[in-house]
């Protein structure tokens, strides 16, 4: 409990968690539990290093990227994924507005 508060105060006047689920409905069209998804499952994305999940097949960029996906990644990423890792194969074109991204992010670190 103590935990979950520290976390919600942390973000207080920033992100928003239940908006960034709302905005996080077209990644969940790719990023699913389903065997057959297309992307691979983000629970627990945060702070884990980038193509991590032995039974996903990364691309070659996504393999080589090297990153841990914290704050800063992860907003980069989702952003522009062609700018942050070149040649990595999501086929999403990124969210512009800072504050969406901020919010999603906020999301993904509630993914345990
Ligand atoms: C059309 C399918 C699709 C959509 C939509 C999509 N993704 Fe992805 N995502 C992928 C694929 C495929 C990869 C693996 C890319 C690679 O290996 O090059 C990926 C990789 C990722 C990773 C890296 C995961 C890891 O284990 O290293 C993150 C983080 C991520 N996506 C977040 C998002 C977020 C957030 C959204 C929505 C804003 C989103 N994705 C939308 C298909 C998708």
């Amino acid at each position: 409990m103590l935990f979950l508060f520290t976390l919600m105060t942390d973000h207080v006047g920033a992100a928003d968690a239940e908006h960034g689920k709302a905005l996080f409905a077209p990644c969940a069209a790719c990023h699913s539990e389903r065997s057959d998804a297309l992307g691979p499952n983000l629970k627990g994305v945060f702070g884990r290093p980038s193509a991590a999940l032995l039974d996903f097949r990364y691309s070659n960029p996504m393999k080589r990227a090297n990153l841990v996906w914290d704050e800063d990644n992860l907003r980069a990423y989702i952003h522009d994924p062609q700018a942050k890792v070149k040649g990595n194969r999501m086929p999403y074109a990124g969210m512009s507005d800072p504050d969406d991204v901020d919010d999603v992010v906020a999301y993904l670190r509630t993914l345990k």
